[in-house]
């Protein structure tokens, strides 16, 4: 039974409070000096209609110390384990996570507001993520490097080198994928033998301390793991810059991923942060995949995905023909709602009334600008109508931001070599993509753009998980991708063995 389980979480009131995990106990956190006050909560507000879907426990500085303290002396004997047993505790894991799949996609749609398919799916890969991640880990091995390699060096030194933990590594999750992009970052942590502290977003957070209840369950032992719970404006600067935290993983906006790098000097750090993701179309493109693709791209979960396509840049001919069809495919894919409703597709609310208030300000400031609404470019609490802008520049607020939210901008460019200038001069750099019938056009236009994947034919997307996952410019630190996120979760360590013949 799902309320068995997760019974020790909350106080079980109406709504529940509750509790942060500190690596052996889940406690309701007022034993210590406050970061605000001991004891504290934040409400967690339901985008669909308001209601307090439950409060989160603000860990204080004292409790924080505490826990890192004791990660940090677990580390060792962590990374000691034989892998096999690391291994085996993440395949349990991915099934426990798969054995509540129900309870806990019920749970994301409330929280955040993500539609019923779209939270299964984001549970359903959360598990088939964490058992890739425990299949891969094994094939991770060290090598030996000799030295007659290099000019001047005869043989006889040899490097033996070897993958080693960081040591406690911080996990600070999103609230548009609190489950997957919390696992994303723990487990290839934990496997390769790093002790974690994992930071719920604050919406997203009940979801989060049930990922917690589960690693607990599947076995990982006392003071390997552990979570706490506290806004980011509470509680994020103190974890970031913590002494005893020796690596730190992020997805959110670049703001946030800006002032965390300045507070965590000479730390291993992995971050995906914001994109702003153009579509460019060749006047040969496929205009019915496009149009998909494009509505697809820019609208799923709302548009709150840093993936999202954000504005599509083409010729003026090519616009022309193309809006026509994106306005039809709208009407087709989209049906905005309640996202509780099986009737609800791409488009429910966004993550706050407040989130949706600050996004039609930037929709009525473009428009005061010159941008023109074609279709949507309203909002009622948190939902925004799905928005299609035309004559848009690149220096509008709806593009020099990271509208998360399901707003799609056109901007009309003279040549393609112009739309790869205003892509390149944006400070984002995530993705890109572009519709071609000619494959080796796209190609060879890709070399042209300064982000980190360009994607042919085909909206921007993180997956399949495998796939290396980068943004440059502030869109990001370091790879991601089932092997690569292992690889940044260690460090190489070599061991020089100096045999003179
Ligand atoms: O916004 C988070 C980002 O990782 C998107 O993932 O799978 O929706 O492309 P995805």
């Amino acid at each position: 039974m799902p309320e068995e389980f997760f019974e020790l979480l909350s106080d079980s009131q109406t709504p529940p409070t509750y509790k942060f995990f500190n690596g052996s106990a889940w406690v309701s956190g007022a034993s210590g000096p406050p970061a605000g006050e001991a004891g504290k909560t934040t409400p967690v507000i339901s985008p669909i209609d308001q209601s307090v879907v439950g409060n989160l426990t603000t860990a204080t500085t004292a409790e924080i110390d505490e826990i890192v303290i004791k990660l940090k002396s677990a580390q060792p004997a962590w990374e000691a384990k034989p892998l096999n047993q690391r291994v085996k505790i993440m395949h349990l894991v991915a099934d426990w996570v798969h054995h509540y799949e129900e309870y806990l996609t019920t749970l994301l749609v409330r929280e955040i507001g993500k539609s019923v398919g779209e939270s299964k799916s984001e549970i359903v890969r959360t598990a088939e993520l964490t058992d890739y991640f425990a299949d891969e880990v094994q094939s991770i091995h060290g090598e030996t490097i000799n030295s007659d390699d290099f000019p001047g060096y005869d043989k006889g030194i040899t490097a033996m080198v070897e993958r080693v933990a960081h040591g406690v590594v911080l996990c600070i999750a999103p609230f548009n994928y609190p489950v997957n992009l919390a696992a994303s970052k723990i487990v290839p942590a934990l496997l390769m033998g790093n002790t974690v502290l994992f930071k719920p977003p604050t919406q997203g957070g009940i979801s989060g301390v049930h990922l917690a209840r589960i690693f607990e369950k599947a076995g990982v032992p006392p003071d390997v793991f552990a979570c706490v719970t506290g806004g980011g404006n509470e509680i994020g600067d103190y974890l970031v810059s913590h002494k005893n935290i020796d690596a730190v993983a992020f997805t959110g906006s670049s703001d946030t991923g800006v002032a965390i790098a300045g507070k965590a000097p000479m730390k291993p750090l992995l971050f995906e942060c914001g994109g702003n993701n153009p579509a460019i179309v060749f006047p040969d493109a496929d205009l019915n995949l496009t149009a998909r693709e494009i509505v697809k791209g820019g609208f799923s979960y709302a548009g709150q995905r840093c993936t999202a396509i954000k504005y599509v840049l083409g010729t003026k001919g090519v616009l022309d023909t193309l809006i026509p069809v994106v306005l039809a495919q709208m009407k087709e894919l989209i049906h905005v709602g309640d996202p509780r409703s099986p009737e609800t597709k791409l488009v429910g609310p966004v993550i706050s009334p407040d989130v949706a208030q600050k996004i039609q300000g930037w929709i009525d400031e473009s428009v005061g600008l010159g941008a023109k609404v074609e279709v949507g470019g309203k909002h009622d609490k948190a939902y925004i109508e799905p928005t299609i802008l035309i004559n848009v520049t690149p220096t509008m607020p709806v593009i020099v931001n990271e509208v998360f939210g399901p707003v799609v901008s056109f901007i009309e460019v003279p040549g393609m070599g112009d739309a790869a200038t205003i892509i390149n001069q944006t400070r984002f750099g995530l993705q890109a993509c572009v519709f071609t019938k000619d494959e080796g056009t796209g190609i060879v236009y890709a070399k042209s753009l300064n982000v980190g994947t360009v994607q042919i034919n085909g909206s921007p997307q993180r997956g399949p998980d495998h796939f290396p996952f980068l943004g440059v410019k502030h869109s990001g630190i370091g790879v991601q991708g089932v092997r690569y996120s292992l690889e940044a979760m260690s460090r190489l360590k070599p061991v020089v063995l100096n045999k003179p013949q």
